[in-house]
């Protein structure tokens, strides 16, 4: 019987990372890991994705001008079974689709087939933890690792602790992922959105709800965004920024605005109204705004350049 209490370990041996699916998300997790020497075993029922998967990470290490044949890179292997895949493994990472049922049947499955104290992660984006580790044998053993998109270039991770998940499991896991220059956080409950979700969704709802009553239109808001209160939020937090303005002042602001903010309990009207009209963002070439191709190929660009760049910076910062 797997023992929920760890030895608590200094991080140095390389482990062997299991990762379940090999789409957006796992293919650029596998990079994570095997990047900072860690050997890698992907399965994935789809051949093709497999067939393509070292490719893709080829073109994740160009684009980051790392030497993947370069000492210490680990190896990434592309296994034909989730057996063959986890059977050694000591971290199972889950990047199947977001559906509650694949996810438990996996994880029944990984408590049988994996070693005795190989951690079980799954990269849900907001199924919670509970419910996927419900028909598993020792749900303490299950944790929440979600990588924020693109795991290789977005540094934050949210370490999620179920109800039944082992503390140490969570401790350990924060302690692999620090290692890998992740920023790995613990949310302390199992809830909706963990936590960054929620705060991107709520500034969502309130962003909706100015362009839906009239006060401006979807342009204005971005621009607000960008070059007002976006402009500091990478280098302060607003909780950070508050301790700055002075708690007082926030608690006045409080005091009269949120009462007038949106509180929308379901999705609002102009975002059921859109989607509804095929009006779905930049794929279509409309949706809070208008997109030519070469608009959302700027877009785009441009996100990714930044991040890139950004990516590129903490990995010389790692190196000095
Ligand atoms: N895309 C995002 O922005 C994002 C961000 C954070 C978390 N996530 C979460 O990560 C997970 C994966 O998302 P994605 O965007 O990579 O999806 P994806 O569709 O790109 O990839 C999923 C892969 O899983 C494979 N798969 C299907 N059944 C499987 C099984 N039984 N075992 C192993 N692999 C299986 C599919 O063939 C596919 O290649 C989801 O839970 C998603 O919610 C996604």
């Amino acid at each position: 019987m797997w023992t929920a209490d760890l030895p608590p370990v200094k991080w140095v041996a390389k482990e062997h990372i299991a990762v379940l699916g090999a789409g957006l998300m796992g293919h650029s997790i596998a990079y994570v890991f095997a990047a900072n020497g860690h050997l890698v075993s992907v399965t994935d029922p789809d051949p093709g994705a497999l067939a393509s998967l070292n490719n893709r990470v080829d073109g994740i290490f160009e684009l980051l001008e790392q030497d993947r044949t370069g000492a210490g890179t680990g190896t990434i292997i592309a296994a034909k079974s989730l057996n063959d895949a986890v059977a050694d493994a000591d971290i199972v990472i889950e990047a199947a689709p977001e559906k509650l049922e694949l996810k438990q049947s996996i994880f029944d499955q990984l408590i049988k087939e994996t070693k005795p104290g190989c951690i079980l992660a799954s990269n849900t984006s907001g199924l919670p933890i509970g419910q996927i580790a419900a028909k598993a044998a020792e749900p303490e053993r299950i944790v929440g690792t979600h990588f924020w998109n693109p795991p290789h270039l977005v540094p934050l991770v949210e370490v999620i602790q179920g109800a039944k998940t082992s503390l140490s499991v969570v401790e350990k896991m924060i302690k692999i992922l620090t290692a890998l220059g992740k920023t790995a956080v613990h949310a302390k409950r199992d809830i909706p959105g963990f936590i960054g979700n929620r705060m991107q969704h709520a500034l969502k709802r309130e962003a909706i709800a100015l362009v839906e009553s009239g006060v401006c239109d979807a342009e204005t808001v971005d621009l607000v965004v960008k070059e007002g209160f976006g402009q500091r939020l990478s280098v302060m937090g607003p909780l950070e920024n508050s301790d700055l303005v002075g708690l007082n002042l926030t608690l006045d602001i409080h005091e009269f605005l949120l009462s007038d903010l949106d509180a929308s309990e379901t999705p609002q009207r102009l975002l059921r109204d859109k989607v509804m009209a095929g009006e779905l963002g930049m794929s279509t070439g409309k949706g809070f705004r208008s997109w030519t191709p070469s608009q959302a190929e700027n877009a785009r660009t441009s996100m990714q350049n930044h991040l890139v760049q950004a990516a590129k910076d903490r990995l010389k910062k790692r190196k000095n």
